[in-house]
């Protein structure tokens, strides 16, 4: 294999841009990197500000495709992706998590022989028809490496039949996140901004479809906002702002004493109000791990969740349960940090040694 290959990384929302943060340092000097951005997420604070805060390079490409149903945004970014790597012709593209822009990439990549590797792979939460979950499953069996952030996340895997290029590579977001520890712990401006006292009010995040699309689910989200015992802070993600207007359920929460409706947060911001609240509330994979990263027990608004792990470490599933909440909330929850989310070497480095094991190896 040539000294220096060609990779492209395809992204196109939030928690992709958190994941290639560390990757992209760990490509740059071994390997032409180029970044494609699909324009899933295009608000600045859904995007830009993600690209500034983690200083990560500009993408190469942006498709700018977003919006519509899923099938019909997944075939856009399918056939304009497969254009980008026809002109760009990688050596090897990675995709990460397991949004739309995830599987567009893969198919797109696999369907042109070009190898593909899975950052997160092998996370599931059985839960056949959440779209994330058709997401990860078509990627992981088109893929040719398998990232897999854990132990379970492998034995998934396996359980698929998928035995080949399997590596157990711990977790980009905490090796982020470890790396701005003590950025976050300085930060203060968003407590100050929001006149929030640390350890004195909650943090709630809420954007799965399962959750705000179900107008019968938004009203249960709407009903536990409504009961929040303290302060509470809920940086809006756009797709749950959507589902508030259309239900003419905006001016109510506005009204609501104890609640503090915002933009979705930057990077650091969102994890020095994890770091300082009580307890955080939160639909969000990545969100889950974070506030225990940062020794702050979670509520998980889902059912089930792809991080198992978490569960023995001061995670709690409540689903939208609004007593749940409230009794959980009422009770002491101790936070066990989590090391096997990180192995010897960086996560960034595993990855990229076995790309490049990978790449010598053809
Ligand atoms: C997507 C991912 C989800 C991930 C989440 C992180 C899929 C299937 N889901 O969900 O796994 O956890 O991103 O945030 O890929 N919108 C804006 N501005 C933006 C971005 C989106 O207004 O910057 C609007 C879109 O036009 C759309 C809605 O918000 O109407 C939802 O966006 P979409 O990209 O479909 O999915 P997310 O809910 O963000």
């Amino acid at each position: 294999m040539k000294a220096k290959p060609k990779i492209v990384s395809i992204v196109g929302a939030r928690p992709q841009f958190i994941k290639l943060a560390p990757l992209s340092k760990a490509f740059s000097g071994r390997f032409h990197h180029a970044i494609v951005h699909t324009g899933q997420h295009y608000d600045d604070n859904m995007s830009q500000t993600f690209f500034r805060q983690l200083h990560l390079p500009r993408p190469s490409t942006n498709l700018s495709i977003s919006g519509g149903r899923h099938g019909a945004m997944t075939g856009r970014m399918l056939a304009a992706t497969e254009k980008v790597l026809l002109a760009d012709r990688p050596d090897f593209v990675v995709v990460y998590g397991d949004t739309n822009s995830t599987m567009a990439g893969a198919l797109a990549a696999a369907k042109l022989s070009i190898p593909v590797g899975h950052v997160e792979a092998g996370m599931r939460s059985f839960v056949d028809d959440m779209p994330e979950e058709i997401n990860r499953r078509l990627t992981d069996h088109l893929a040719r490496l398998h990232f897999c952030p854990t132990e379970v996340s492998m034995k998934n895997l396996r359980a698929e039949g998928i035995k080949n290029g399997l590596i157990h590579s711990g977790d980009l977001m905490y090796e982020l996140l470890h790396d701005s520890k003590s950025i976050i712990r300085a930060n203060r401006k968003p407590l100050r901004q929001f006149g929030l006292t640390p350890g004195e009010f909650l943090l709630i995040t809420a954007h799965r479809a399962g959750n705000v699309d179900s107008p019968e689910n938004l009203k249960r989200l709407v009903e536990l906002l409504e009961a929040l015992p303290i302060p509470t802070l809920f940086p809006v993600h756009p797709r749950t702002r959507k589902r508030f207007v259309q239900a003419k359920l905006l001016k109510r929460l506005r009204n609501q004493d104890n609640l503090i409706l915002c933009e979705p947060l930057s990077y650091l911001d969102t994890l020095t109000c994890a770091m300082q609240a009580r307890a955080v509330l939160t639909d969000s994979g990545g969100l889950q791990k974070e506030a225990l990263f940062l020794g702050t027990p979670v509520l998980t608004l889902r059912d089930e969740t792809e991080w198992v792990e978490t569960l023995r470490r001061g995670n709690k599933l409540v689903g939208l349960d609004t007593g749940r909440v409230l009794r959980a909330l009422r009770r002491k929850r101790a936070v066990r940090p989590m090391p096997y989310l990180i192995r010897r070497k960086r996560p960034s480095r595993l990855i990229a040694d076995a790309v490049r094991r990978f790449l010598d190896g053809r």
